[in-house]
């Protein structure tokens, strides 16, 4: 099985949901690590529940990115980690860990990218009044959400919608579409050749 790591900041409903797919035997991976930068993140539980061994850093304690990256690295290697999964990880990443890990490290991020990158990427497409946002799972890249991408799913933007209520179907979308790429992934079925990505379905 695909050894991974997930990288989460947050909630961890994604975190969830990859846990969830293994137990199920969805997904052919082993969830060797989570890496967390907030010791009071609700997804430091799900670890603890799913029995997930968890590195929970205060980025403050560390003299720059760099050096705690180069903990973490040393962690996946330690771990064998094949494949990073960010999923909620409100930090940027730098070449410590990207050059390494190019090819092998996803994002999921809630926007049809290019459109909307950064933090509160549903707020951004909600106040420009956008009708069409969604889904976006990319390779990572150097750059602020501009990677390869894998997979995208579109959501809609009802007259009636809110911020609460297109949130809510976005980590619905996301929940679905995550844990399929990283199965995509672990059968060998995503090619990245030069920048883009080809989807090879049996
Ligand atoms: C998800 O919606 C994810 O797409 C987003 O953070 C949320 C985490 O939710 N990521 C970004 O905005 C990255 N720029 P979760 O903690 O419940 O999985």
């Amino acid at each position: 099985p695909l050894r991974i790591a997930v990288f989460a900041s947050g909630n961890g409903s994604n975190f969830q949901a990859l846990a969830d797919a293994v137990q199920a035997g969805e997904l052919d991976a082993t969830i060797e690590l989570l890496v967390c930068d907030k010791p009071k993140a609700k997804v430091v539980e799900r670890a603890k529940l799913a029995g997930v061994e968890p590195f929970i850093f205060e980025p403050k304690r560390y003299a720059s990115r760099e050096v705690y990256e180069a903990e973490i690295l040393q962690r996946l290697t330690e771990k064998k980690v094949d494949l990073i999964v960010l999923a909620g990880y409100m930090r940027i990443i730098t070449d410590t860990l990207v050059t390494p890990y190019y090819g092998r490290m996803i994002n999921i991020h809630p926007s049809l990218l290019p459109a909307f990158p950064g933090v509160n990427a549903i707020r951004q497409a909600m106040e420009l009044g956008v009708k069409l946002t969604g889904v976006t799972v990319h390779f990572v890249d150097g750059g602020m959400d501009t990677g390869p991408i894998i997979a995208q799913r579109a959501v809609e933007i009802e007259e009636e919608a809110t911020e609460a209520s297109v949130t809510e179907s976005i980590h619905a979308v996301e929940m679905k579409l995550y844990p399929q790429v990283v199965q995509w992934i672990a059968k060998g079925q995503v090619q990245l050749v030069e920048r883009k990505v080809q989807i090879i379905h049996s």
